[in-house]
């Protein structure tokens, strides 16, 4: 499973991009309005901190809810990134959306279809040609159901049909969802840097290091 950052924070994206465990970014418009700032500006701001990523996903505004509204907004989008081809379109699954969804993939545009929270969701993204399409774990959470499942079906789904859409499992709060999308086949999960650090620790590794650093003092040197 590879790992993007789920941030539109410059300093928590670099540091990502540091530790070499970055494959993508997503970001949404409530984390580029947490921000303060012109979201084209943060998007092309990203688009150079990454530049070896497969993926840096930029989602049309919610003022567009036509899919012509929405193919217009990805066309000024994707001309930030001089047509790279890591700019990814994220578009929300609405019936709209899927409409941009298959205009920009039939032109060879990578894209994202985001809120999804069912199977049949994921399967009518795949089918309009989604590049990734987004489960919202946490969120199902939230509401007493199980993210994870959702993400174990869609897989299996895309599986047993043969669906190269790549699931990008989001809304990912704490470890033990990026353990269980891994395991249950999500293609990507994409997480906040607070997981990335979250998930890099182990109080063992720290004890560990302490006796080292203690018994390393005793240690005859040359
Ligand atoms: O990747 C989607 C994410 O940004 C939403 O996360 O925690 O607001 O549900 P959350």
């Amino acid at each position: 499973m590879k790992l993007f950052i789920d941030s539109a924070n410059v300093a928590d994206i670099k540091k990502a991009y540091k530790v070499g465990v970055l494959s993508g970014v997503t970001t949404n418009p409530s984390l580029v309005a947490k921000e303060g700032v012109k979201f084209e500006d943060r998007i092309e701001e990203i688009l150079k901190l990454v530049p070896k990523v497969e993926s840096v996903s930029a989602e049309v505004t919610p003022e567009a809810e036509t899919a012509e509204e929405m193919i217009a907004q990805a066309e000024e989008l994707i001309k930030i990134n001089n047509y790279d081809k890591n700019i990814t379109i994220k578009l929300p699954m609405t019936l709209d959306g899927l409409e941009a969804c298959r205009y920009l993939t039939d032109k060879g545009i990578k894209t994202n279809v985001t809120l999804i929270f069912t199977v049949n969701q994921a399967l009518l993204a795949a089918r309009a040609g989604a590049t990734y399409v987004s489960p919202f774990l946490g969120r199902l959470d939230d509401i007493s159901e199980d993210g994870v499942q959702l993400v174990v079906k869609i897989a299996e789904l895309f599986r047993v049909h043969n669906l190269d859409a790549q699931i990008i499992a989001a809304s990912v709060r704490h470890p033990d969802h990026v353990t269980r999308v891994a395991m249950a086949g999500a293609h990507i999960a994409t997480v906040p840097f607070s997981v990335i650090e979250q998930i890099s620790k182990h109080p063992l590794t720290d004890q560990g290091l302490e006796k080292f650093a203690a018994d390393w003092k005793k240690a005859v040197k040359g």
